[in-house]
């Protein structure tokens, strides 16, 4: 398959708001510094969530890692946090090791919260809405990663007008480098959306898109993990053909996948424009690529992220 990409660099939108240390912008009348007022600014949103009482319902995998990261990086005060999950021996243990209160009760770890974080799957999510909904109002934020579940479907399950924000991370988060969608509901303001922003920038980058294209986010960025590591998998098993020690060769492709997505991340030059300055006229690269294409790398890619997409969709009515 043919790629298409312009003879420009354009620069990618993250680029253009990535904060360079030391920069000054020049804003016409004053010098401002950048760093200082991005610091002020993650200062005044950190000091606002530590006030913030948080509830994280369903405290499973994605739950944990998020919890985890908020309280190590005391994003939220512990006595402010409290967490459930569906088994009481799970909860018991998770209350040891976070030090927060963690209970079987929805309802009454979502009483007094000025943040819900809903982390249970989607074909519980019914039913754990309309457990909490007398406890909600239209001071408390609601926020859910569920996968499929529309903000309009949360709006539906509660009488009040409460601000939603639907967010879609993935499990790099676990490691501080993951990626989460984010968009708002009907009654979610800027203010909202900016605190959501705080709390999964706490785990990586996050970017703000409509509703309409969450399912897409779903398909590429929260099932990508998976597809990478297939990649990365595929090319440590390349590496053993070629006669390497199979850890050496696990580095070296994990590295590489790293290092080529830091540098479309840090530069926002076009990937096909760093691939063709990698490929050398007649040298080794160009003979990799033809395989590549011969095998539809591509296609298959593109028909990969097509069908999880697909798939998010019908997530919320399985059971
Ligand atoms: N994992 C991912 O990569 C990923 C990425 C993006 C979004 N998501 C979304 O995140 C959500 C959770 O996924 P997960 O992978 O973290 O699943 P998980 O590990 O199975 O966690 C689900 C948690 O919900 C708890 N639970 C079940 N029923 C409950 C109820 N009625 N009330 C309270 N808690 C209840 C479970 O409790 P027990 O532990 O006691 O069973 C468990 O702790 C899903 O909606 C998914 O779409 C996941």
């Amino acid at each position: 398959m043919q790629n298409t990409y312009p003879n420009s660099r354009p620069k990618v939108s993250w680029c253009k708001d990535r904060q360079v240390p030391g920069l000054h912008l020049n804003t016409g009348r004053t010098m401002v510094d950048a760093d200082l007022l991005v610091v002020k600014n993650v200062c005044t949103m950190t000091q606002k969530l530590a006030e913030k009482r948080l509830t994280v319902l369903g405290t499973g995998k994605l739950g944990g890692i998020l919890l985890r990261a908020y309280l190590k990086q005391e994003l939220f005060a512990p006595k402010c946090v409290r967490a459930t999950v569906q088994h009481a021996e799970k909860a018991k243990a998770l209350g040891k090791e976070l030090g927060v209160a963690v209970t079987t009760e929805n309802r009454k770890a979502a009483q007094g919260a000025d943040i819900v974080l809903l982390c249970v799957k989607p074909k519980v999510m019914g039913e754990v809405l309309r457990e909490i909904a007398p406890e909600l109002n239209e001071k408390t934020l609601v926020i859910s990663v569920a996968a499929s579940v529309p903000t309009n479907y949360i709006e539906q399950h509660v009488t009040a007008k409460i601000p939603v924000v639907r967010a879609m991370p993935n499990t790099p988060s676990t490691v501080g480098c993951g990626m989460t969608g984010i968009c708002r509901g009907a009654h979610a303001g800027a203010e909202h959306l900016e605190i959501a922003r705080a709390m999964f920038s706490a785990v990586g980058r996050t970017v703000v898109v409509d509703e309409k294209n969450m399912d897409a986010v779903t398909g590429l960025s929260a099932s990508g993990p998976a597809f990478a590591y297939i990649i990365l998998e595929s090319l440590a098993e390349a590496g053993v053909k070629v006669g390497l020690a199979r850890d050496v060769a696990t580095l070296l492709a994990a590295q590489t996948m790293k290092g080529a997505a830091s540098v479309v991340l840090e530069t926002g030059d076009h990937p096909a424009l760093l691939k063709d300055a990698v490929t050398t006229p007649a040298g080794c690269t160009i003979d990799g690529i033809l395989e590549l294409e011969e095998g539809k790398l591509r296609v298959t890619l593109i028909k990969a992220v097509v069908k999880a997409t697909s798939r998010a969709g019908e997530l919320l009515f399985e059971k």
